[in-house]
């Protein structure tokens, strides 16, 4: 494999320092900083949130976790009980995590009796799709918010405070679902930094329009941070100690970031830049789509060392027919091909993918075709998923012949392959040496330190205790010796590598 000789940075320096320099000191969840804030005699109000969805929503919760600490001092508690404000980051993908909002709204409108002085909000897709109707179902929530406007929930809690005898419907200032551009970025707080790993959004929204999917009517279209944003926000993270990025959207390989001088920057580019910065060992990506995954992302890979051996890309369908209704605007024979591109620069990639099953007008033969394809890439891993008709979504009008019970039929056989191939994968890991990052002692197994190898299994190995400190954090070889569950190992130390 070819080391990189590119780097981009090089001739970019101050404007990165800039960018870093300018980065506001730690603040989340600390003392109350921002001018808006009062100073507090009373304890902290105490905030819990509970996510669902994608990384994207994990990551947005963090965020309003930092937004509220930042601006009323709050702090986080993860005992619903002792919380004054409660939060629920939604997703709206398929129907079921939908119905969850409305079921679990009300365990906690229980809460609300009980304790009048609760504030509750509403955040996420559901969110950013049922706007007011939030309140007309469950007027006992105090604010909603969508995933463009969690920066506002400082305004949103104040008003809602404010309005508290105010019938919801009269309520001024407690609903924001707006999607205004990217400013979101622009009002957030420097990063929570826990343990090594962190992910940083690059890109907001997703313009791919697939016809199943409610992400670009819910998050709005494609709208990338600018590069020297995004790169401030990687430096901060690896000053604090940060080793792994995970970069962030719903099209990641869409990316393009605005540069300095007004150029744009795209996916792959931004990846020599990521790779450059000091204290970066390893860089991931979530999600990308194939139509972008370009020959010089697949270049990038014999560039970066940095690189996991890992990618995520989403098929949906090994058919071409259904790839077709479901507007992928890509064939089979063009995905295996960048598979392919991939496995000769990179023979140890592991894969990964998402699959849709029970589509509208799916065959039995249609449904072969994403057996074989299974079959024949033999992913690492993969999350599959039956078809759920979202409203507003294109496919929603398609005529669905197919009973869920084949559905579920179908569903239940394509898992088979894919659990078998994650266990075959993970079996054959005995043996050979992996790269893993070492994150911390193992909870059940406190003689033994556990991280993440690139294909995301869980290694775990036995440490002196002396060792402790200078293995934390640090990209060690270890060779795996025995399996212990479909996504865990065990092995032996070999070397610190980084
Ligand atoms: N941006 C990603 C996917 C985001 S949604 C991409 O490029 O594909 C995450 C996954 O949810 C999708 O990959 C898809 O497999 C699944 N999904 C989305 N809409 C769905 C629906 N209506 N029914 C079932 N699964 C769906
Ligand atoms: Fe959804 Fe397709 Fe974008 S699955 S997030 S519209 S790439």
């Amino acid at each position: 494999m070819s080391v990189t000789v590119f780097n981009p940075r090089i001739n970019n320096d101050a404007a990165v320092a800039k960018t870093t320099a300018a980065a506001p000191a730690v603040t989340a969840l600390k003392e109350p900083s921002s001018a808006q804030s009062p100073v507090h005699s009373t304890p902290p109000k105490k905030v819990f949130v509970t996510t669902q969805g994608c990384q994207m929503n994990v990551y947005d919760s963090g965020k309003m976790l930092d937004v509220l600490g930042d601006s009323h001092g709050m702090e986080v508690t993860h005992d619903i009980d002792e919380a004054d404000v409660l939060l629920m980051n939604t997703c709206s993908i398929r129907e079921k995590a939908q119905e969850k909002v409305f079921s679990e709204l009300g365990r906690w409108r229980k809460l609300k009796e009980k304790r009048p002085d609760l504030v509750i909000g509403v955040g996420g897709c559901v969110a950013s799709q049922e706007g007011d109707n939030i309140q007309k179902r469950a007027p006992y929530v105090d604010m909603v918010f969508g995933p463009q406007t969690l920066h506002r929930l400082p305004e949103l809690y104040d008003q809602s405070n404010e309005q508290r005898d105010v019938s919801p419907k009269n309520r001024i200032g407690t609903i924001d679902v707006s999607f205004p551009s990217i400013e979101k970025f622009d009002f957030l707080p420097e990063p929570r930094v826990e343990g090594y790993k962190a992910f940083v959004s690059i890109m907001e929204g997703c313009s791919k329009y697939c016809s199943f999917c409610v992400v670009p009517y819910t998050r709005g279209e494609e709208l990338s941070r600018p590069l020297d944003d995004v790169l401030a926000e990687i430096d901060s993270l690896a000053a604090q100690g940060i080793r792994e990025i995970n970069l962030l959207g719903q099209n990641v390989n869409g990316y393009r970031g605005e540069k300095d001088d007004g150029s744009v920057c795209r996916f792959a580019e931004l990846l020599h830049y990521v790779s450059h910065v000091d204290g970066v060992e390893r860089i991931r990506y979530t999600t990308s789509h194939p139509l972008e995954f370009t020959d010089d992302i697949i270049d990038a890979y014999a560039q970066l060392p940095e690189l996991v051996s890992h990618l995520h890309l989403p098929v949906q369908s090994g058919s071409n027919a259904i790839l077709a209704a479901m507007k992928r605007n890509h064939t089979i024979d063009v995905y295996i091909n960048q598979i392919n591109k991939l496995k000769a620069i990179r023979p140890d990639i592991h894969l990964s993918s998402d699959f849709i099953i029970g589509f509208p007008g799916e065959t039995d033969e249609h449904f072969q075709e994403t057996l074989n394809l299974a079959k024949a890439l033999n992913f690492d891993h993969s999350y599959s998923f039956i078809y759920s008709k979202r409203p507003g979504t294109p496919a929603a009008e398609l005529p669905d012949d197919v009973s869920f019970t084949t559905k579920k039929a179908r569903l239940a056989e394509f898992q088979k392959v894919i659990i078998d191939s994650t266990l075959a994968k993970t079996h054959e890991m005995i043996g050979t040496t992996t790269r893993v990052l070492v994150e911390q002692i193992a909870n059940r197994h406190p003689d033994c330190l556990i991280g993440t190898a690139d294909n995301t299994r869980t290694v775990m190995f036995p440490y002196d205790e002396e060792q402790m400190n200078e293995l934390l954090g640090k990209i060690v070889s270890v060779r795996v010796t025995d399996f212990v569950s479909p996504h865990m190992v065990k092995g032996e130390l070999i070397e610190v590598l980084a």
